[in-house]
């Protein structure tokens, strides 16, 4: 009975997420070549590292939304300056990838190996600082503060969130509050980013920019709670990274936060987790049937939606059209998504 409702869920979402990215698929493909093109032409000389990055595809949840956002805001889209800034927003996420994987000791990104486990520690961590880089290389072709602003203040606190984090590491008695504050830098202002300068690019006024800008927060929020999620509940080949990872990597997140509130007996189990760096003397199993039993899934699930439904308030008062339309559907395909 569950197995098939989950399938009617995930029917559902591919369908929703088609009807997202097919309304701007011919925007994506530009975006592409203009990633193929900025990846080739800056770094001819270490051409291995560009094979690399053209044939690891993510899902271009960024572009979509910086391509939609303009839309919406009454641009158009498909012009060159959209389609840069989505590919910008591209570069800066692959950036952040590259090191998180790095800072997470992961081996595996989108179903290949991570480039630190193909190349090694140090061709990462210069192929980190390259990607920014070259993303405001790029972004400086727009001749705009105003994108320069958010640029740097994004990119300045998604290394505020990594190093918070990293100052969280292993502790067990981490609160919502600091979840939520690391959440919000490591991802939802990139996503703010994106819608945001979808709307500054579509010279659109304060009001909807400042829509957009909000909308992207709560979305990208949704967003993180869901990936968190999906560390329980996905598999490796799904994810295309491994799942179940978060908890040896010393990262409590939500769902364990609300385990612990509820099951204030299982911190001993968890801290043999991290201490142990692996499921040897508590199963996963075990920790799953708890978080199953305590509701603690459920809870975080439905923290997402909210966010995901205050996301599409945000943007209520956008003038209707099939990319704002395309907005509102996104919060849903977030939080029922499974990779
Ligand atoms: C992964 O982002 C990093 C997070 C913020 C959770 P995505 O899930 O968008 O990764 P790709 O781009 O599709 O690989
Ligand atoms: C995403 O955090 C943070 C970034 C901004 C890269 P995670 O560490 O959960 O991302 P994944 O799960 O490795 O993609
Ligand atoms: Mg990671
Ligand atoms: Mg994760």
């Amino acid at each position: 009975m569950q197995a098939s409702g989950q399938t009617v869920v995930l029917e559902d979402v591919q369908l929703t997420a088609k009807r997202i990215f097919d309304l701007i698929s011919p925007e994506l493909s530009l975006v592409e070549e203009e990633f193929e093109r900025q990846a080739r032409s800056n770094i001819q000389v270490i051409a291995y590292i560009g094979d690399y990055l053209r044939r690891s595809g993510g899902k271009r949840v960024r572009p979509a939304l910086t391509i939609l956002s303009n839309y919406a805001a009454g641009g158009d889209g498909s012009n060159y300056s959209s389609i840069r800034m989505a590919t910008v927003m591209e570069f800066l996420h692959t950036a952040t990838l590259v090191h998180d994987d790095v800072i997470d000791k992961s081996e595996t990104r989108r179903n290949v190996p991570s480039i630190n486990s193909e190349f090694g520690n140090q061709t990462a961590v210069l192929m980190g600082d390259w990607l920014y880089m070259s993303a405001f290389e790029t972004s400086l072709a727009e001749r705009s503060l105003p994108i320069l602003d958010i640029l740097t203040a994004v990119t300045r606190r998604m290394t505020e969130g990594e190093l918070l984090q990293l100052t969280l590491l292993g502790r067990t008695d981490i609160t919502e509050e600091q979840y939520f504050d690391v959440i919000a830098r490591k991802t939802a202002y990139l996503f703010s980013a994106c819608c945001e300068i979808g709307a500054l690019v579509a010279g659109a006024d304060p009001l909807t920019q400042a829509r957009l800008r909000n909308y992207g927060m709560k979305l990208g929020i949704a967003f993180q709670l869901v990936d968190d999620l999906l560390d329980f509940t996905g598999t490796d080949d799904v994810l295309g990274k491994p799942a179940g990872a978060d908890l040896l990597e010393g990262k409590l997140s939500l769902p364990l936060i609300f385990l612990l509130q509820r099951r204030p007996e299982m911190r001993g189990a968890i801290q043999a987790v991290i201490g142990d760096g692996g499921y040897t003397n508590v199963a996963r199993r075990i920790l799953l049937e708890a978080l199953e039993e305590s509701d603690a899934l459920q809870l975080a699930k439905e923290r997402a939606i909210e966010y995901a439904e205050a996301a599409r308030a945000s943007i209520e008062g956008l003038p209707s059209s099939p990319h704002a339309e395309a907005l509102s559907d996104i919060p849903t395909y977030i939080v029922d998504r499974d990779r």
